[in-house]
Parts: structure tokens; sequence; C-alpha cells
């Protein structure tokens, strides 16, 4: 596991982006995973200017998201599709067949779940994932449990991620409290992993995930077991590794 603990949370977002960048310039045909969350908000700032200098192209890139609100339709406001698409989408040139994120309206929701895995799996898996982790140590939004799913699936959110979130809504009961996401083993499965952490909320998910041990109450935690793994952290949300 590769650790660098940053000065302030534009160092994370710089970094991150860096990471990025190089797996696109060395393959071109990359297939990223994508996050969401306030955390990548910089790396997709820094990522969209790098494309603005013509530094990075994105044409032949393929991208699949964690994670979507179930029951929210894309345009809705708070929706992750509108999130990507603020935030990266409308300012690169990644073609838009190569975009993917998980259908939170859509009808038969086993079958979006098992679409979505034979769609990444038919790209080829995932060359690098970034991740995000919420307070509680889940990622994407594989929640804490007794059991994890290991692949896309609904999940019905803690409370505590719907309190967390319900920052980006206009009222806490507007949150959704069910959500698509992709499973642990289709993260793990993924070549590289940069997960980013920023905060002192995170503090606590950030030392249980490095303590060394694996436990299915701190999802994240699994992660330490991948072969590829890099953390970026600010210095507060890295306070405690
Ligand atoms: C959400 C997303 C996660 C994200 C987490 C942390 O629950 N589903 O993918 O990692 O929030 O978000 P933030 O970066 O806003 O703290």
């Amino acid at each position: 596991m590769r650790i660098y603990i940053e000065e302030h949370y534009k160092a994370v977002a710089k970094k991150a982006a860096l990471i990025v960048a190089s797996q696109i310039i060395l393959k071109p045909k990359s297939v990223l995973g994508l996050a969401t969350g306030s955390t990548p908000i910089g790396m997709y700032k820094e990522l969209v200017e790098m494309h603005k200098l013509g530094e990075i192209d994105f044409s032949e890139v393929t991208t699949f998201n964690l994670d979507e609100y179930y029951g929210l339709p894309q345009h809705h406001k708070s929706s992750y599709y509108m999130y990507m698409m603020e935030n990266f989408f409308q300012h690169v040139n990644v073609p838009e067949e190569n975009i993917h994120i998980p259908n939170g309206i859509a009808e038969n929701i086993l079958q979006e779940c098992l679409k979505y895995e034979e769609k990444i799996r038919l790209a080829g898996g995932i060359d690098l994932q970034i991740l995000g982790i919420g307070a509680n140590g889940h990622i994407g939004f594989n929640e804490p449990g007794d059991k994890l799913n290991v692949t896309t699936h609904l999940v019905g959110l803690s409370d505590k991620t719907i309190l967390d979130n319900s920052r980006f809504f206009d009222d806490y009961n507007e949150v959704p409290k069910e959500a698509l996401s992709v499973g642990i083993a289709t993260i793990m499965k993924a070549k590289k992993i940069v997960l980013l952490a920023c905060g002192e909320n995170k503090a606590e998910a950030m030392k249980e995930m490095t303590s060394g041990y694996v436990n299915t109450k701190v999802p994240a935690s699994i992660l330490q077991t991948h072969p590829d793994i890099t953390l970026i952290t600010d210095k507060e949300a890295g306070a405690c590794i």
C-alpha cells in the first residue's frame, strides 16, 4: 500500500489527477472507475484544466461510475449522473457511448445490475479505480454490515450515510434510502486503485482501513489486500495513519 499524506486538499487533487493523466498517457484506451462525493471534485477540476491545455485526451477512454441513487432520474439535480456531467463529462472528450453510470430508475434493477457487471467485463475490467471513502468506511455505497455484496447490487443506505449526504439535497427527507452500487469484488478486480480522503471526519475510517485487519464493518479495510492500492489524504484525514 502506497500512502501519500499531503498538506492540503489541492495537493491531494493534483496528485490524483496526475495519476489519472499518467494512466491515460500510458494507455489511451484505459477503463476508469469513477467516484462522486465532494472529495474528487478537485481532481476532476485538475483533469479538466489539463484537458483544456491539450495535455490529456479522453477520446478513447471508457468510464464506469461506482454508484447512483435508487429512484433518482438522471436529470435530478442531486443525481450522480448530473454530478458527473457538471464536474467532468461536459468539459472533456470522453465519448458519450463510453460513459457508464448505473440507471437509478431502471425498470428491472436486478437486470440493470447484471448488465452493468457484464459491461465492465466486456470492457476488459477496470484499469484504474478512483475511490472516496464514507466516514463509516463505505466505498461506492458498500455499507458496513455482516456481509459485503460482491457485485453490483441495490443497497440500503445507513442512517449515517443518509445524514452525511443530505448536504447535497434541499432536504434530509429527499435523500433516497437506497442506491445501486458496484460491489466489493468488482472494485477489488480493478488493476489499480487510488483512494482519496480529506477532512478530519475521515481520520477514523482511514485509521481502520490501514490497521492490518480486514473487517466487513469497515468495508474499505478489504482494500489492504489489493496488490496495487494508493491512498492520498490531506493532513487531517491522514492524522491517525
Ligand atoms: C458517497 C459516495 C461515495 C463517496 C462518499 C464520500 O456516499 N457514494 O462514493 O466516497 O460519499 O463522499 P465525500 O467525498 O463527499 O465525503
